[in-house]
């Protein structure tokens, strides 16, 4: 619709009325769209599209969940202060899981913006005790997004105590992780392994992926270690896939290699 077309409607009409049209337009464009996030994103207006390139990989990776009865929860609604602006992205997912439910977590009230299978909860992300009341109330969870304050600090709180609120086979995923370069959010362009970033956290992870391969007598793996599958790292994302990771070694007995083992032979 052409600018000036709003503005006519915008005189003419009552604000019932305006929001009357505006719930018709997002069903009819959510549905047309309902097969591409990017169409979906420009649409509603995340910037998920635009200003960020994420829309392609969610769609690839986002796939399977597609038809399913998901629960969705993303940190971050959008809009800042204001009580009527935000949830652009909110309204992408639904529209594209049409049997989802759509949970947010801001730290502003936003709860103007619930429609049916969209339910907002107010609270810090870096509050464990909300975190725990979100989950307790709409998880568990089978894809969590994490587009929230960005803080390093934030980013690995939320992580640490979402993540068991993910179910088998879910998806977690962390947007904009170029905090972790800079300064005045934490982070450093200079020391890429500096404490405390959410890029080293993650990348501390990949590690534990092959626990079970670790020669270390009297290693205890760890909650993470055992139930993340796989991590893939973009542009400023990371999408860390939940499941049982706790296969054995095919060399290690006890954590040793066995006496007999030859590694000339087993090159
Ligand atoms: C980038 S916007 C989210 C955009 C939205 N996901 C989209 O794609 O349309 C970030 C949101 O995070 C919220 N936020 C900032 N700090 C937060 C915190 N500590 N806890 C929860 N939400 C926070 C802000 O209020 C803002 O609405």
């Amino acid at each position: 619709m052409s600018l000036q077309l709003k503005e006519f409607f915008k005189k003419k009409l009552s604000v019932s009325e305006i929001n009357a049209v505006r719930k018709y337009r997002y069903a009819i464009k959510g549905w047309s769209y309902r097969n591409d996030l990017t169409k979906l994103a420009i649409f509603f207006g995340s910037d998920k599209w635009g200003k960020h390139y994420y829309t392609p990989h969610y769609q690839i990776r986002f796939k399977d969940f597609k038809q399913k009865k998901i629960n969705l929860l993303e940190i971050g609604v959008g809009g800042n202060k204001s009580k009527v602006h935000g949830g652009a992205s909110l309204r992408m997912w639904k529209n594209y899981f049409r049997n989802g439910k759509i949970f947010g977590i801001d730290i502003h009230d936003k709860s103007a913006l619930q429609e049916k299978r969209i339910k907002i909860f107010q609270g810090d992300q870096a509050n464990i005790n909300f975190l725990d009341g979100v989950a307790e109330k709409a998880g568990p969870f089978d894809i969590i997004i994490d587009d929230g304050s960005h803080r390093n600090d934030h980013i690995i709180t939320s992580f640490i105590n979402l993540f068991p609120h993910l179910n088998d086979g879910g998806i977690y995923v962390v947007e904009d992780v170029q905090t972790s370069y800079w300064e005045f959010f934490g982070g450093s362009s200079q020391d890429l392994n500096k404490d405390g970033t959410a890029m080293n956290f993650f990348k501390s992870l990949v590690d534990g992926v092959n626990h079970s391969e670790y020669i270390l007598k009297n290693y205890q793996s760890t909650y993470l270690d055992e139930n993340i599958l796989s991590l893939h790292f973009y542009h400023n994302l990371i999408f860390i896939y939940k499941g049982d990771n706790t296969e054995p070694s095919s060399f290690l007995k006890n954590n040793q290699l066995p006496g007999s083992y030859d590694a000339d032979k087993k090159k």
